[in-house]
């Protein structure tokens, strides 16, 4: 909840009593540790369709789909029914070794039919940070059991953002989110991040593309090829802000890792399932087939923990193929990777999206969204306003002071405080409002968000001339 506008007050003592015991009991992620026991969370007791309530009965429109990955929409019955019949029929089993669940094997075959060329085959996890790890260990794997078990070192990129298990964080690129934790830095090597905005570039998009893959062959050439395992990389980087590559980056990496035989992992764990418009965005809306592609989030709409990597064909079977008898085993994965309830939920999702041709509806309404928000940078405190249908962020900043500054976060927190008052959720990073709707959003409730987000940023800017934030 954001502070420092209005207290939540409530009469209610239920409320009171869940906010305190939230408050005395839950370290959250990403908690604000100076505010540890005194914070006051916001409690979201309901949810239907594109809004949630929270604890005192107010309705917020849901701009951040839970955390990128509420996409059918909250209170779907088909989604339910299948959770509540898969826990009724057989509600858990070991996924390990050679048993398996019918909800499992079907949703492996799924997957395969709607991921690019040949990755047909599925490594479950649990969620986006263990699938990410699960990748990179598949990629140390691949080449360790072919003989090459120095080409472990990986590469990542500054903004990334891959989840919060050691490697996970370690692959992570945001520089406010390093903090007293221990990263692994030996072996995980950060590119310079991707992000082009063409409104606001001193270079065209050509020459940032030829800066990048230069500084990409650089590192390459430092760390030596054969040292080098994978590379992993978000289509679009999400948490990092929104981050839009610059045309033919996707393909221009893809070929670099290519010659240099070095496997490349699309993260598409907020890309994938809709957001961009497909069922996964790296071939079609990028053109590239990567060799692993790791997906979370939407595959179940966040009604479930679920997490997968896609492994192509040419990398499981090597890996099959050079198989020591003597010690065969891929011993890699957890007691929930593939949970039943979990993968009969995310077939019932698919069977949604399909059914609802929700790819199509985002294609349709996700241009709609970007040019919408995009009016917002004739406001003196947007700075930027970046997007790739259904993902988007507005940057603020106070007229002449430029990035995340402390001055700009706190503007950029008024606004979210202001959204929050009106019954709206975007989410707060740095000095930028975050948003990925449900996918199911309507124009109309898109001109909804929109309006409130112009009305926030109207009395921000009035806080501000009023010298009331700082
Ligand atoms: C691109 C990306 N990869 C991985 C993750 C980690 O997923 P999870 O939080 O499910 O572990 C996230 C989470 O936001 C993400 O945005």
């Amino acid at each position: 909840m954001p502070q420092g506008i209005t207290e939540i007050g409530s009469e209610l003592p239920g409320f009171e009593s869940l906010v305190a015991k939230d408050a005395r009991h839950i370290l959250h992620p990403w908690a604000d540790l100076t505010a540890l026991g005194t914070s006051r969370s916001l409690i979201v007791c309901e949810a239907q369709g594109i809004e949630v309530s929270d604890s005192e009965g107010k309705k917020y429109l849901d701009a951040i789909g839970g955390m990128w990955c509420v996409t059918v929409g909250y209170g779907r019955q088909e989604l339910i029914d299948a959770m509540r019949a898969q826990a009724r029929k057989m509600p858990y089993f070991t996924p390990f070794g050679d048993v398996s669940s019918e909800p499992a094997a079907e949703l492996a075959a799924l997957l395969a039919e709607l991921s690019p060329a040949d990755l047909n085959r599925v490594h479950f996890a649990t969620c986006g940070s263990t699938a990410v790890e699960s990748a990179v260990r598949i990629a140390h794997y691949y080449f360790a059991s072919r003989g090459r078990p120095e080409k472990y070192h990986v590469l990542s990129r500054v903004n990334a953002y891959h989840g919060s298990t050691y490697l996970a964080a370690s692959l992570s690129g945001k520089v406010v989110d390093r903090t007293h934790f221990h990263y692994e830095s030996a072996w995980v090597h950060h590119l310079e991040s991707p992000a082009f905005d063409p409104d606001d570039s001193p270079v065209s998009a050509a020459e940032r593309l030829g800066q990048l893959i230069e500084g990409m062959e650089a590192v390459i050439a430092g760390v030596g090829p054969e040292n080098i395992a994978c590379f992993i990389a978000e289509p679009v980087l999400a948490s990092g802000g929104v981050l839009i590559p610059p045309p033919g980056y996707h393909e221009a990496t893809l070929e670099l890792c290519r010659r240099h035989d070095i496997l490349y992992i699309s993260d598409e764990v907020v890309t994938g399932f809709g957001r961009l418009g497909h069922f996964f965005a790296s071939e079609a809306r990028f053109g590239i087939v990567p060799d692993m592609v790791v997906t979370a989030k939407g595959l179940t709409s966040g009604y479930q923990p679920l997490g997968a990597v896609l492994i192509s064909d040419r990398v499981a079977n090597a890996m099959s193929e050079a198989a020591d008898p003597a010690k065969p085993v891929f011993s890699n994965g957890f007691t929930y990777s593939g949970h039943p309830i979990a993968c009969a939920t995310a077939i019932a999702n698919i069977e949604v999206m399909r059914r609802e041709d929700i790819c199509g509806h985002v294609r349709d309404v996700g241009p709609y969204f970007v040019e919408r928000l995009r009016e917002l940078r004739a406001l003196p405190i947007v700075s930027a306003v970046r997007g790739d249908h259904l993902m988007a962020c507005v940057e603020c900043e106070i007229p002449g002071e430029v990035g995340p500054t402390a001055g700009n976060q706190a503007l950029a927190h008024r606004v979210d405080a202001y959204c929050e008052l009106s019954g709206l959720l975007v989410r707060p990073y740095e000095n930028l409002c975050i948003m990925s709707p449900p996918l199911v959003i309507t124009r109309g409730e898109i001109d909804r968000i929109v309006d409130i987000i112009a009305d926030s940023l109207a009395r921000a800017e009035h806080d501000l001339r009023a010298g009331k934030i700082r």
